[in-house]
């Protein structure tokens, strides 16, 4: 079913490690390997396929995280024993549904009503929306009205304001708290410094507040798959 290595020249965009026979894949093998992890591992019921599809009829298709990801967001919501979640932009959501299932409260903060309607309609569907508060508005606007500690943040929103989402999740955890930031990668111009994207600028600062920030443990790792080349900072507050 899976082919695990694909030899067509045109699709191999590494090369031959070592003697052996194994060879970095293409994007689409990584596509394949994704699709095979996700179909042996990950549970996602209809309610969760819906709210993942309709992010189609956002005003950003496609921007929800992969089935993977989602899994791997409720796994670090149980890894952290967390009950409270706060997770800045929910699209329709999808990542919103998966940290719902896996904590006890979700706080999400939406910029657009036509997306927050769609999610509305989701978290009904499943069976979350009584342990979802849904605002909408401004994500800064909105994280000025709540008081802490949440125990995991997720970012997910505008890339620019990404500084400003991190000093805010800094108010609003304790020691303890993990956060997680979407998106770091922007097809690898995240490395330039002399970028003046302001998306790649949100991306850089946020990390490096990260590395001076004494209270923070933390990497980023790339990720490849159903969703492309893209990766997430991950950081545990101390
Ligand atoms: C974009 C934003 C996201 O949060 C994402 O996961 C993928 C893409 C975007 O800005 O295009
Ligand atoms: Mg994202």
């Amino acid at each position: 079913m899976y082919s695990l290595v694909c030899r067509s020249p045109a699709a191999v965009v590494g090369m031959a490690i070592s003697n052996n026979s194994f060879v970095y894949e293409s994007a689409e093998q990584w596509r394949t390997v994704d699709d095979y992890f996700v179909e042996t591992l990950v549970r996602e019921d209809e309610p969760l396929r819906t709210a993942r599809l309709t992010s189609a009829e956002s005003t950003m298709p496609r921007a929800e995280v992969a089935p993977n990801q989602g899994a791997l967001l409720a796994l670090l919501a149980r890894l952290a024993g967390a009950r409270r979640v706060l997770e800045i932009g929910t699209l329709t959501g999808y990542s919103t549904i998966w940290l719902a299932r896996a904590a006890e409260h979700v706080t999400t903060l939406e910029f657009a009503p036509e997306n927050a309607a769609i999610a509305r309609r989701n978290f009904a569907a499943a069976g979350v929306a009584d342990r979802i508060d849904l605002i909408v508005g401004h994500a800064l606007d909105s994280l000025a009205t709540l008081d802490g500690p949440y125990d995991l943040v997720f970012i997910d929103a505008d890339k620019p304001s990404n500084p400003a989402y991190l000093a805010e999740s800094l108010r609003l955890t304790r020691p303890g708290s993990v956060i997680v930031l979407d998106n770091v990668v922007r097809n690898g111009a995240v490395v330039d410094p002399a970028s003046d994207d302001d998306r790649v600028t949100g991306v850089r600062r946020f990390l490096e507040m990260v590395r001076d920030d004494p209270r923070l443990e933390a990497t980023a790792v790339q990720t490849v798959g159903s969703k492309g080349w893209d990766g997430f900072a991950l950081a545990l507050v101390r």
